[in-house]
């Protein structure tokens, strides 16, 4: 046993408080105890999908972001994945339901995505060729990026409602994807099926009942094709919105070991051009509320239906269709970010992953320079000081100042502890 050295992060909302001269609080951590405990790398962001020509309210801020159209060589982008030593990179989005693998027999063509208004999310499927893959590859493992990819899982299946997609899923071009990566020798840390099909659903939705033999055979596949690798990837899913009832059916068709990390996806400040989203970033009531209960209910959840599985934040990115312009990159963002990853350590969530590492209003990094927005340096400054274990705390202090203890992540950051 080492000592437990505490580490505090103050977020604090001053507005108004100057005039009535300065305010004392207690605090107590309780430093005997861990109430959770973190994946040693909790801070992640995502790399999505979207084509350029991707807009939300006359606004077009996804650029060439897209992970089929970004600049690998911008010497900033391998810089900024660097500073963290590893981190976790999410390949993911609406679009990924929608990509063909450019490998093995195809039963669709593979074409680059093109917008079309009529279609599931506005665009025709897309291709992910793989000297595109290669490429991606070699700048991950270069960086030192622990990926996370996030299969198609509507391949083969067909509509069959209004948003309600029906038929088994069909594995083939994931098989071969999965084959080719592994023969390549790229480093996948989990393989995620599917992004948002869960009920309630956004575009489309599959049932839990279906979602479940899916996942055996995800499982089935991944165990065949690492049969004779050291390590086994993770098995994520269903990224999607929390509803109780879904998540607990999923995991109990899937059964015990196979869905290693239950994800879900956070969007608790409304739309991107929502005018209050500086009023709820900056309203402590706001911030406890509209996530909290989805926490407990998900832990609660696993608790139950799947103490197997470990709970993730696969995608969150505040304000949702491509975050807030003049808010999501700006730093009052932060005062949501930096709660979100207390909140979300506190209730056990492993791992947290940003939309976006780069594209949208809410990119970590500005969409066309690469320059880190503020928020990329709340991530960094997380993950250099918080560590794993997440301590209790009592505040007697105004709900606007928001307290949240870990360890800290080494003996060096403990020097740093003075300064915060
Ligand atoms: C990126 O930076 C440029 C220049 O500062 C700015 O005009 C643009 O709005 C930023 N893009 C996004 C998506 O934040």
């Amino acid at each position: 046993m080492g000592f437990v050295l505490p580490l505090f992060v103050f977020v604090a909302y001053l507005y108004g408080v100057s005039a009535q001269g300065p305010t004392y609080a207690t605090i107590i951590v309780k430093s005997a105890a861990k109430i959770a405990e973190t994946d040693d790398q909790f801070i992640c962001a995502t790399l999505d999908w979207w084509p350029s020509d991707k807009c939300n309210y006359h606004d077009c801020p996804w650029g060439k972001s897209g992970v089929p159209y970004l600049d690998l060589s911008h010497p900033t982008f391998a810089k900024a994945i660097q500073a963290f030593g590893h981190l976790r990179i999410r390949i993911g989005g609406s679009l990924q339901d929608k990509v063909v693998y450019n490998v093995g027999a195809l039963k669709y063509p593979c074409h680059p995505f093109k917008k079309m208004d009529k279609w599931l999310f506005g665009f025709t499927k897309g291709c992910l060729y793989m000297s595109r893959w290669d490429e991606l590859n070699l700048l991950l493992s270069k960086t030192g990026a622990i990926v996370t990819f996030g299969l198609n899982a509507l391949y083969g299946r067909h509509k069959t409602g209004k948003v309600a997609w029906g038929g088994a899923w069909d594995s083939s071009n994931a098989r071969e994807f999965i084959k080719y990566t592994v023969s390549k020798g790229y480093h996948i840390d989990s393989w995620e099926l599917g992004n948002e099909l869960s009920e309630p659903a956004v575009g489309a939705s599959v049932s839990a009942e279906q979602y479940g033999k899916d996942m055996i055979e995800l499982n089935a596949i991944i165990k065949e094709i690492y049969k004779n690798s050291h390590s086994r990837p993770l098995i994520l899913a269903p990224g999607g919105f929390f509803s109780a009832s879904w998540y607990a059916k999923l995991l109990e068709i899937s059964g015990p070991n196979v869905v290693n990390a239950v994800t879900h996806h956070l969007y608790n400040l409304g739309p991107g051009n929502d005018p209050h989203l500086v009023d709820r970033i900056l309203d402590p009531h706001y911030l406890s509320q509209s996530t909290s209960d989805t926490f407990q209910k998900l832990q609660q959840t696993i608790k139950v239906h799947g103490p197997w599985a470990s709970a993730w934040v696969g995608e969150s990115g505040g304000a949702y269709n491509s975050g807030g312009r003049h808010v999501s990159n700006t730093f009052v963002d932060s005062f949501w970010y930096l709660d979100q990853l207390g909140m979300a350590s506190k209730y056990n969530t492993k791992v947290y992953c940003r939309q976006t590492l780069i594209g949208g209003n809410y990119g970590l990094l500005n969409t066309t320079t690469f320059t880190p927005n503020p928020d990329y340096y709340s991530a960094l400054f997380w993950h250099r000081l918080m560590g794993k274990g997440v301590l209790s705390v009592d505040s007697k202090a105004s709900a606007h100042l928001r307290v949240y203890a870990h360890c800290s992540k080494s003996r060096v950051s403990s020097t740093l502890l003075q300064n915060v």
